[in-house]
């Protein structure tokens, strides 16, 4: 672990150890032995309505706090899991938050925009900004900040610092508790500190990433933080990404995760979002298909979150919509 991170203290914000629940009804219809798959309930982390941030927000809170922080400023989507969680954090934490968030005002404000307005968030709107735009100009609320005198904190893009990811490789460790025998996790990729404390947890062979296509370079990325966690050299090739599941973007719905919505909504009662968690079904599924990941094989899948996300998801509100129609 390197050495500055060492005296690092998380703020407490979550709720410890999350589930791990069975899933032998999805697993029979993934090809799976009833008892092969289990799902880490990291929806259910307890503030602003779950997600995976809250772990990483935990230290990077921490940190803000530490150094006398009055306001976080962090930036995302327009329907950032993380941007709402920041709001929920800075909530609890008695602290101002500014997010900055790809979009305007004019658009509807459905879903995790609902709740940063409901959390108290104030908002800048930054058109149709790349993700590596929304940075800089986050750092640039941060100088207007510090001129009229406040003390404000960035919250890096998806919380995934070297420190942010910190809260994953307690995750890996919980999971290990939980199931010692585990052979594959397989989260959804975004950022990336997600897939970066695990991997630092429980070694590269036993995290399996599913690229949201959400940054350019994601075996990069998730290296450059491993390595961070570990204080050695980024070695991306041990990871084990899965990039097929990208499909034309970012937030755009594909044929198999919306059948993996489907199916996890109808054989287990899990609502999985369709930017993130849907995807990483939908990868599982692909690595059963082609051998990655075989019966026998305790695997699970990390639920991070998202739902909110899903009530702001056009496509994915009138497909679900269209099947209510079709069943009744
Ligand atoms: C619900 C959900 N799952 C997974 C991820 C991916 O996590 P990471 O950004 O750490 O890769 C995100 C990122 O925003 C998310 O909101």
């Amino acid at each position: 672990m390197a050495t500055e991170l060492a005296d690092a203290t998380p703020a407490p914000l979550g709720s410890w150890p999350t589930p791990l629940e069975a899933a032998p009804r999805l697993a029979r219809a993934l090809g799976l032995g009833p008892a092969d798959l289990w799902v880490k309930r990291d929806d259910l982390t307890g503030l602003g309505g779950g997600g995976n941030k809250v772990r990483k927000l935990e230290w990077l809170c921490g940190a803000a706090l530490a150094r006398g922080a009055d306001t976080l400023v962090t930036c995302g989507a327009r329907q950032s899991n993380h941007a709402r969680l920041t709001a929920a954090a800075g909530a609890r934490l008695g602290l101002k938050v500014v997010l900055v968030l790809a979009g305007s005002a004019r658009d509807p404000g459905e879903g995790n925009v609902a709740l940063d307005g409901l959390l108290g968030a104030s908002v800048v709107w930054a058109g149709d900004a790349a993700h590596e735009a929304l940075d800089p100009m986050a750092s640039g609320v941060l100088d207007r900040l510090r001129r009229k005198g406040a003390r404000p904190e960035l919250i890096p893009y998806g919380g995934s610092s070297v420190l942010g990811a910190r809260g994953y490789v307690l995750c890996g460790h919980e999971l290990l508790r939980q199931a010692p025998d585990l052979s594959t996790v397989v989260t959804a990729l975004g950022s990336g500190g997600t897939m970066g404390g695990l991997v630092h947890a429980l070694g590269a062979g036993r995290v399996l990433g599913v690229d949201c296509g959400a940054i350019e370079q994601p075996a990069r990325t998730v290296g450059t933080l491993v390595a961070g966690l570990a204080g050695t050299a980024p070695d991306p090739v041990a990871l084990k990404i899965r990039l097929d599941h990208v499909g034309a973007g970012y937030a755009v719905l594909t044929e198999p995760v919306m059948a993996a919505l489907t199916l996890a909504a109808r054989t287990e009662g899990i609502v999985l979002d369709p930017i993130y968690t849907g995807r990483a079904l939908a990868g599982l599924m692909s690595a059963i298909a082609d051998g990655q990941i075989k019966p026998g094989e305790r695997t699970v899948l990390l639920h991070s979150g998202g739902l909110p996300g899903l009530f702001g998801h056009a496509d994915t509100v009138a497909r679900s919509a269209a099947a209510l129609a079709e069943l009744s």
